[in-house]
């Protein structure tokens, strides 16, 4: 039998997510969004994409619920970007609106699924589907770390010319402008990071990741990245469903580990069939616990927000 993913939200995160899953070949995908019309011609428009690449899975758009029964996976893409005149509680309450709804309403048709969230505020997002959907923490997954150091991954193989794969980073920390790009774990086929670049190309390539969001933002002008978000959820659903312990940067419902609780967080953690398998420590310098404690900061402002503004 073959595996399911619903994602909703069928906009341009959401669609570029079945579109990289779809590729992949490994689950039916249903494709949610409050939009009429839209998800069922993106999903019939990548249906028939797919006999040209020789792929068998069958997408379903669609604006009901009922279509997501069984998932094995849901994937939360939903949710408005900032507008001009809007304050972040603004976005904050919206978003939390919109993703309450997606959580409620798949959990009662899919309550073995795993979550994987990526509406912003990001980590805020993921423990308010934990709390709602009261599912064990393991089981809900927030995407950004991959995002953040595949960011970093590609600035390095642009400035040493070196391919992506010989490239390892590891950004964790909340997925805002304080995120920490440990530069001292990185390298580059086995040599530190800081071996081989100087302190100030390493610096500036700390500092384009930590805004490499808001620079393609600036660019788009109508919209956020896509196409690197909706891999690196592709990656994590695929880490599920072929069990494949893989560690990654992810952001977990923290239980005393870097000692932080009751709060989701950038840490490595170990993938597989059941969802969060492991949290690994790193153990750090005084420089990045200093920089990992005022990214929690902000993250815990933000999570205090959200409690203050919704009741879960
Ligand atoms: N964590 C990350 O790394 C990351 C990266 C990129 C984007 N994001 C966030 O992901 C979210 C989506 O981004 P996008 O670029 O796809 O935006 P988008 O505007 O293209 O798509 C969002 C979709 O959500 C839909 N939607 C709104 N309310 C809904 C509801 N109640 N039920 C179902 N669908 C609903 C909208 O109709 C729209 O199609 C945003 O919050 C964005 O900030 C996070």
């Amino acid at each position: 039998m073959k595996n399911k993913v619903s994602i909703i939200g069928a906009g341009m995160t959401g669609s570029t997510t079945a579109h990289w899953l779809a590729e992949r070949e490994i689950a039916d995908l249903v494709l949610v969004d409050v939009v009429e019309g839209m998800p069922q011609g993106k999903a019939l428009d990548l249906q028939q994409a797919l006999p040209v690449i020789g792929k068998d899975v069958t997408i379903v758009g669609t604006n009901d619920y009922e279509a997501t029964a069984g998932s094995d996976v849901v994937v939360i893409t939903a949710g408005l970007p900032r507008k001009p005149g809007m304050s972040r509680d603004d976005l904050l309450i919206a978003n939390a609106a919109i993703v309450r709804k997606a959580t409620e309403e798949t959990i009662r048709r899919s309550p073995d699924a795993i979550y994987v969230v990526l509406t912003n505020p990001l980590d805020v997002m993921a423990y308010l589907t934990m709390k709602l959907s009261k599912l064990s923490p393991e089981r809900v997954i927030g995407q950004a770390g991959i995002l953040d150091s595949a960011r970093m991954r590609a600035f390095v193989a642009m400035e040493l010319g070196v391919s992506v794969e010989n490239i390892q980073c590891y950004v964790l920390g909340g997925h805002g402008d304080e995120m920490v790009p440990l530069t001292r774990h990185s390298n580059v086929a086995g040599t530190p990071l800081r071996e081989i670049l100087s302190p100030e190309r390493l610096e500036a390539i700390v500092n384009r990741t930590r805004k490499g969001g808001g620079e393609i933002i600036s660019l788009l002008k109508t919209g956020s990245a896509y196409y690197a978000p909706a891999v690196a959820v592709t990656q994590m659903v695929d880490a599920i469903l072929k069990d494949k312990h893989l560690i990654v940067p992810a952001s977990a419902y923290m239980q005393g580990e870097y000692g932080l609780k009751d709060m989701y967080f950038g840490v490595p953690v170990q993938i597989g069939s059941k969802g969060i398998e492991k949290i690994i420590e790193y153990k750090l310098d005084a420089a990045e616990d200093a920089a990992l404690r005022k990214s929690a900061d902000a993250v815990w402002q933000t999570t205090e927000a959200l409690l203050s503004l919704v009741n879960i």
